[in-house]
């Protein structure tokens, strides 16, 4: 299911708090970065805070400037983003700003917090998503029931540490100020827990006025049948890598990818590479690492088609190198059709021996389209 693009967006002073514990809250932007963090919101669908955030800074959360609001109904959306918060209790100020500004506002909340906000008058949609609030789900629910393809999540601590640690965010812009808190009490921006074992990618810097904006990608596969956000990055890459093949009508253009369990890429490879004319990309991929490089147990394999179940160019199939190699987890964007074999299945064959295998549907047709000359 796809989920919006989840991008995070926090400032955090230089000894790492997003606020004071004083009443009113703490500016870390500069007026440029202001601006920019306007730029960002009209760019996207919706807005979201938790429940935290809505009660300790009243925000209003609207794109402030004209122009921008203009440029977006120009565009045939509506001048604000959607206002989204969540909260597991429901116990919301009906009065707070968050309600009676901007465009429209939905609440994502519990059965029970759902019966409390109505019974407040929230002026806002009301999705009671369960007992619980799970994040795939309000994704999801974002996605299908509202349209929304990318969401930025405007805090507070424990609604960024929840969504990184999921899994679950395409994106972090953060503003890093020059000004320090010292205050063991305020509330940080990244809470306890486990996050992803490796290193993050660093997408971009930029210097604004005297903070400085840091974009940092998430690069750690999911676990088991759980997509995350760096799985669908990680398989877009191997569709790119589709398009490097060298043409062929008698075979297919595929890209692989291997990545460790902690964000590393390992290997990556495609169909035909250097100059061997039967070679497949996983073949490829798995061909520069040792056999016994003790990262393989963990690590996901991504092709933009699934792995071969029967070949005739070589006695091993991909999905068999993949089980050899001891990966037990495959994400793939594109079943294989009866082009060349019939019922091929190579996800059956992994699953078959203990292997996740995840399917996003969303990328088939990027990996499509360096084959359409063989489908007909
Ligand atoms: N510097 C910045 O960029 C920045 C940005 C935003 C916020 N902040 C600061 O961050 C602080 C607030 O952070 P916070 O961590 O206390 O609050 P928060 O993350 O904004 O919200 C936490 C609340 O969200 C709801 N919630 C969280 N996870 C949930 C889940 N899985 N299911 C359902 N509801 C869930 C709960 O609401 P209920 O309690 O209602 O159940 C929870 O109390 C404030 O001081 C604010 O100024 C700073």
């Amino acid at each position: 299911m796809p989920y919006p693009y989840v991008l995070l967006s926090a400032a955090v002073s230089l000894d790492g708090f997003l606020d004071d514990t004083g009443p009113e809250r703490l500016l870390l932007s500069s007026p440029a970065d202001f601006d920019r963090v306007d730029e960002v919101r009209a760019s996207v669908d919706a807005i979201l805070i938790g429940a935290g955030t809505l009660r300790a800074d009243n925000p209003r959360l609207l794109v402030n400037s004209a122009e921008r609001r203009a440029a977006r109904v120009a565009a045939g959306r509506p001048a604000y983003p959607l206002k989204v918060t969540v909260s597991a209790s429901g116990d919301l100020d009906p009065v707070a700003r968050f309600w009676h500004t901007g465009g429209d506002k939905l609440l994502l909340t519990t059965d029970r917090g759902a019966d409390r906000a109505r019974a407040a008058g929230i002026a806002a949609d009301v999705a009671a998503l369960g007992p619980g609030l799970d994040w795939r789900r309000a994704l999801e629910h974002l996605h299908d029931v509202r349209g929304v393809r990318r969401l930025m999540v405007e805090g507070g601590g424990t609604i960024h540490t929840q969504l990184l640690q999921q899994g679950l965010a395409d994106e972090l812009q953060l503003v890093l100020a020059p000004l320090f808190v010292g205050d063991p009490d305020a509330p940080r921006l990244f809470g306890p827990g486990a996050y992803q074992g490796g290193r993050l990618r660093l997408v971009e810097t930029r210097r604004i006025e005297d903070v400085v904006l840091m974009r940092y990608e998430p690069t750690a596969p999911g676990t088991g049948p759980l997509p995350s956000a760096a799985d669908r990055r990680w398989l877009a890459l191997a569709c790119d890598l589709a398009d490097r093949c060298p043409p062929s009508d008698t075979a297919f253009s595929v890209g692989a990818v291997v990545v460790a369990a902690d964000g590393t890429e390992l290997a990556r490879g495609h169909s035909r590479e250097g100059g061997d004319p039967v070679v497949h990309a996983e073949e490829a991929a798995l061909a520069t690492l040792g056999p016994d490089d003790p990262r393989l147990a963990g690590a996901t394999v991504y092709s933009s088609l699934e792995p071969c179940a029967r070949r005739a160019s070589r006695p091993a199939p991909c999905a068999r190198l993949i089980l050899d190699a001891g990966v037990r987890r495959v994400v793939t964007a594109w079943r294989e059709p009866d082009t060349f074999v019939e019922a091929a299945d190579g996800s059956g064959l992994l699953a078959a021996h203990g292997a996740d295998v995840v399917v996003l549907p969303e990328y088939e047709e990027r990996a499509k389209g360096p084959n359409r000359h063989l489908l007909g």
